[in-house]
């Protein structure tokens, strides 16, 4: 049996028992919680990442629900302790659950929840931050002038085609920005299509020609490599998984144009961080916008001596409104389950559990494997 594990107690003598592997942005998710009959537990080892045995630990002997981060595995191990402890409900603090054996839960009857739409503009802001910051050499600018570097103005730069693989949620939203923001053509790939995306570059374009100005232009790749080869930006979104592991390798970077920018702000592994690092060095004008890393905390060697790198730490969704948005999305999710809710309808418009003012729906904001447990 693993060990103890330090943890803060709100309403102890609640009737349902929620483990919170970790202490989360602002105090509404915990009202709604201990408001709801739950004891709720907040692991406070000071730990950045905790480990497998940790969790069991935390999850001990009866356990209704754990609300956990995206640096944790849970699998079958955690998924099976968690059932044993009585349990029915796990949610993740993100929107991605990459970290999440989804099948595991499955079998064990588990519901998994994430929290999508309250990050999609904020992260899709990082994406874009990082596209400028590259573009602009921001940090390098920054350093050049702390240095006392500065001698005299000199001139250059103007946008011409953004290309987005994964054109979901933050995708398209990272897509309109740098449209509308900086009037570029769009180049995307997608499984499905962009329908709503498209529409708006249609009548955004419609709208510049109407004003004498260039229209803007969208088109669909057919395939990854038509982006790589065309686009002079281009931001990576998609899910990770197996498809889209080390998805930019040593062949896809070939193909891109030699002052390419890439951005990354959705899961590291789906660059090889290792080739990454290797044509930055033999490309200094190819310029790269990373907030998410192959080995996360760590970088792969060399890459933080790239001056032609914008690295920041997995910050996309870290605004105060956003965090302490995930941080009662995943609350609900597991008091929704506990409480017999069913799931909500739109999982993109979950503004009604976020109005601090009003009593959040009764229902679970998203619960990812919903169809699957037959609910
Ligand atoms: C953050 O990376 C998230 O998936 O929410």
């Amino acid at each position: 049996m693993a060990k103890p594990i330090s943890i803060e107690v709100w309403n102890p003598s609640g009737k349902y028992r929620v483990v919170s592997t970790k202490s989360m942005p602002g105090t509404r998710w915990i009202r709604l919680l201990t408001d709801n009959d739950c004891r709720l537990e907040i692991c406070t080892k000071a730990k950045t990442i905790l480990s497998v045995d940790d969790i069991l630990a935390l999850i001990g002997d009866r356990c209704d629900a754990v609300i956990g981060q995206l640096t944790e595995d849970w699998g079958e191990v955690l998924f099976s302790a968690l059932k044993r402890a009585g349990g029915t409900a796990f949610s993740n603090m993100a929107v991605g659950y990459n970290n999440v054996d989804v099948e595991a839960a499955n079998r064990n009857g588990i519901a998994v929840g994430n929290t999508p739409g309250v990050l999609t503009e904020t992260t899709a802001e990082l994406a874009a931050s990082l596209s400028l910051a590259a573009a602009r050499r921001i940090v390098e600018a920054d350093q050049f002038m702390r240095a006392g570097l500065y001698e005299g103005w000199l001139p250059h730069l103007s946008g011409q085609t953004v290309g987005v693989i994964g054109a979901g949620r933050i995708g398209s939203a990272y897509a309109r920005m740098m449209i509308e923001g900086f009037k570029m053509n769009l180049i995307y790939y997608d499984l499905y299509q962009a329908t709503r995306l498209e529409k708006f570059v249609t009548a955004y374009g419609q709208f510049l020609k109407a004003n004498g100005e260039q229209p803007v232009t969208w088109k669909r790749a057919a395939t990854m490599e038509d982006v790589l080869r065309e686009a002079d930006v281009i931001s990576l979104h998609p899910v990770l998984d197996k498809t889209t592991y080390h998805l930019i390798n040593p062949e896809r970077l070939a193909i891109m144009k030699k002052d390419a920018i890439l951005v990354n702000a959705s899961r590291g592994p789906v660059i090889d961080e290792v080739a990454l690092v290797e044509h930055l060095k033999a490309n200094p004008m190819f310029r790269v916008g990373l907030d998410v890393f192959e080995d996360e905390p760590y970088m792969k060697p060399g890459l933080a001596d790239m001056k032609n790198a914008v690295v920041v730490p997995h910050i996309a969704s870290a605004s105060k409104w956003t965090r302490e948005g995930m941080a009662t999305l995943a609350a609900l999710n597991v008091l929704g389950k506990i409480k017999g809710y069913p799931v909500w309808g739109n999982p993109n418009q979950v503004e009604p559990f976020l109005n601090e003012s009003a009593t959040p729906p009764p229902a679970c904001p998203s619960i990812v494997n919903a169809k699957q447990l037959g609910w």
